[in-house]
């Protein structure tokens, strides 16, 4: 079943919406923050804690889980629902951000990208068709198509050549799926040039998709910048197809995405960031690994209600980072996953009460009052 798009509401004062993505395995409430499992897991979680958190639907990657294990490995265990163990939605990225971040020596032409693995430095060849071949093997709900992310920054010149190749390999992602059960989402490129994300817009909303990812953005630009680029480029897109802004998970960006009207967000830094042993609070950052909290034996955040919260205090966890216990590192992304998971749901009821605008102040006021 490719995916079903239902705009429920759109913000008066702002570029936000309330949505739903109906899915062949699950229903999906948007804005949403989706939790990363690059190597088909969400790190340090298993499945039923994020299902207990609420999430229903997680990304994970073509890039890597070809390279490891193999494609085929996970078409024979049922795709990856069967293979991980996840019955809820999952949208696949393309591997056309990771091979060109990630992979040594790589040759791109209009065929493709030749690159070397990042694990033992075998050659390896991913192109548009390739892409596709390798996420209907991995079989999840929403699949992406083959873009050439470029770094920030970039010269006009060669981020224009991006958005046309961009474009051409979108076309031809869209002739090699077969599957009607995937639904392939377009990606648009053109870098902070607001000329060239219209261009590329235009081409990439003319091929037809049933979703549109804007990529190229959070690559080291300024948050103005990508503000900026979100504010032009949104209103001129589809309204009813979801828009998912690729790459971005911090709070600050999540807030200011929905409110330029983004409905999906995707970001390894929350869990990267928990592994690290600093946690987001209602308050602003809080890095629990730091001596400070020794004997502090109140929760992380105190108006969480997570299981780390519930059940544990700062100065347990700051003990299992201290002595390098793994319980740790989960805590901690219970945590913050959970936290996302509560924001977004506060988003969605802000905007569904008017008071979006609102909400953004008083959340801004406290998580940044300790650094201001
Ligand atoms: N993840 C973050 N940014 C990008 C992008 O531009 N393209 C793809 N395919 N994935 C991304
Ligand atoms: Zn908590």
């Amino acid at each position: 079943m490719a995916l079903r798009y239902e705009l429920i509401k759109k913000d008066k004062s702002s570029g936000a919406r309330l949505g739903r993505i109906y899915t062949e395995h699950s229903v999906i409430d948007t804005p949403v923050f989706m939790p990363v499992g690059t190597q088909a897991t969400v790190k340090a979680m298993a499945p039923d804690e994020l299902k207990d958190i609420g999430f229903e639907i997680i990304l994970s990657n073509t890039y890597h889980l070809y390279l490891r294990p193999g494609h085929d490995i996970v078409a024979k265990a049922g795709g990856l629902h069967g293979f991980m163990h996840w019955d809820r939605s999952i949208l696949t990225d393309s591997g056309g951000y990771q091979v060109f971040s990630m992979s040594h020596l790589r040759d791109i032409t209009e065929d493709g990208v030749a690159f070397r693995s990042y694990i033992d430095g075998s050659k390896h060849f991913i192109g548009p068709e390739k892409a596709i071949e390798i996420q209907n093997a991995l079989g999840a709900d929403i699949i992406m198509a083959f873009d050439e992310c470029v770094p920030y920054p970039c010269d006009r010149d060669y981020a224009l050549h991006a958005v046309e190749r961009t474009t051409r390999w979108a076309k031809r992602c869209k002739q090699a799926h077969a599957d009607e059960r995937q639904s392939l989402f377009g990606i648009i490129q053109g870098s902070t040039y607001k000329d060239l994300r219209q261009k590329s817009m235009e081409e990439i909303v003319n091929i037809g998709f049933p979703g549109y990812a804007v990529g190229g953005l959070s690559v080291g630009e300024p948050k103005d910048v990508m503000y900026d680029i979100l504010e032009y480029i949104m209103p001129n897109m589809p309204d009813d197809r979801p828009r998912y802004l690729m790459g971005v998970g911090s709070p600050d960006c999540l807030i200011e995405g929905v409110i330029r009207g983004v409905d999906m967000f995707d970001c390894v830094w929350p869990t990267r960031i928990a592994r690290n042993g600093t946690v987001m609070t209602s308050q602003g950052k809080l890095v629990v690994r730091n001596a400070a909290y020794k004997d502090d034996m109140r929760p992380l955040d105190e108006q969480c209600g997570c299981y780390a919260c519930r059940n544990f205090s700062r100065a347990y966890i700051r003990h299992l980072f201290n002595v390098g216990e793994i319980l740790g590192a989960r805590l901690a992304t219970i945590h913050n996953l959970y936290f996302l998971a509560g924001l977004m749901s506060d988003i969605r009821k802000a905007i569904m009460e008017d008071r979006l605008l609102e909400f953004r102040d008083i959340f801004f006021g406290n998580y940044y009052k300790s650094q201001t």
